[in-house]
């Protein structure tokens, strides 16, 4: 069912530590940065890059267009705020378990961290939500629906990894109002149009498939305007470690739901009383428009993360 803690937290933090410059401060916020978003860490000074194959108890992403390693640095104006950010993460659907998932975040807790901005790249399922070039395509994400969670595969099944982490963890309050605030009033200081930047409710799928029509339908009709395949393990680690989370989603594409099937029956029916209709053919997703529009969007994303991170109050 689960998989036990297999692995030692001293032994990696040490692996880590060995890989630091002796100064380097200590990181009190993270960052994990979805499909395309990597760049972030170009911007950081004093940047160690730490390759995950390099860390006991890291897996290897396998996603075509994420990398594996930890960025340490600076990131922001003046002194800049210490941050680790994790370039490429891993995913239930790439075959690692719940705990390599959610190992990173717990890592993160341990050096220090206290703020966790998470990233990601999603599919809309709300029309107000629209993909493209100029209208909103950045979700600040309020709350989430996780069906894996309510169906026995919740991440955080299994033993305690300490006794002073809680049994029952609350969720009512996953995502922080404080750094919500922030990521708008970001987009107020970079002059973001009001359209750009929306707010909404995260549908967890498990993957790799994209959702079939009947999915994406019932995954609005319970309330989700975007749904995707990672970020909610994460999202229980670190409030299980008591850190403040924020998600902001890359929309990058819509889920496709069409209103109406095309019927093969009408199809067929009217083609043998000789007058033959034309139905409109379903369109599917791919995860090459998927990065596309993720590299296309992902400078906008990144210019908001830094400048929530240069409005993050100091200490
Ligand atoms: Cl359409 N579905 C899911 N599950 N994840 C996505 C997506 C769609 N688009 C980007 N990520």
């Amino acid at each position: 069912m689960h998989d036990p803690q297999p692995i030692d937290f001293a032994l990696t933090l040490e692996a880590i530590i060995s890989l630091l410059p002796p100064n380097l401060q200590r990181p009190n916020l993270g960052i994990i940065c979805g499909s395309g978003l990597s760049g972030l860490a170009e911007d950081f000074c004093q940047v160690v890059i730490v390759p995950y194959e390099k860390i006991p108890g890291f897996g290897h992403s396998s996603v075509p267009g994420h990398k594996s390693a930890l960025a340490f640095g600076l990131l922001g104006p003046g002194e800049g705020v210490p941050v680790v950010a994790m370039l490429g993460r891993f995913h239930p659907y790439e075959g690692h378990s719940m705990s390599t998932v959610i190992f990173p975040v717990r890592v993160m807790a341990k050096l220090g961290v206290k703020d966790l901005i998470i990233t990601n790249a999603a599919g809309s399922l709300n029309p107000n939500i629209p993909v493209g070039t100029r209208k909103s395509f950045l979700v600040v994400i309020q709350d989430h629906i996780a069906l894996p969670n309510l169906t026995g595969m919740n991440p955080l099944l299994g033993p305690q990894i300490s006794l002073d982490v809680p049994r029952f963890l609350p969720l009512s309050n996953a995502y922080s109002p404080s750094l919500r605030r922030l990521a708008f009033l970001a987009a107020h200081q970079l002059s973001l149009d009001r359209t750009a930047l929306a707010e909404g409710t995260y549908a967890w799928v498990s993957g790799p498939t994209y959702e079939t029509p009947a999915e994406g339908r019932l995954l609005r009709n319970v309330g989700a305007d975007v749904v995707g395949m990672s970020t909610i393990p994460e999202v229980l680690a670190a409030r299980e470690a008591g850190l403040n989370v924020m998600v902001l989603s890359l929309v990058t594409n819509f889920v496709v739901i069409p209103n109406e099937y095309r019927s093969i029956r009408e199809e067929v029916e009217a083609e043998l009383s000789g007058k033959p209709i034309e139905l409109p053919v379903v369109q599917t997703v791919s995860h090459e428009e998927v990065l596309l529009i993720g590299k296309e969007k992902a400078t906008l994303m990144m210019k908001l993360v830094e400048k929530i991170v240069e409005l993050l109050p100091v200490g």
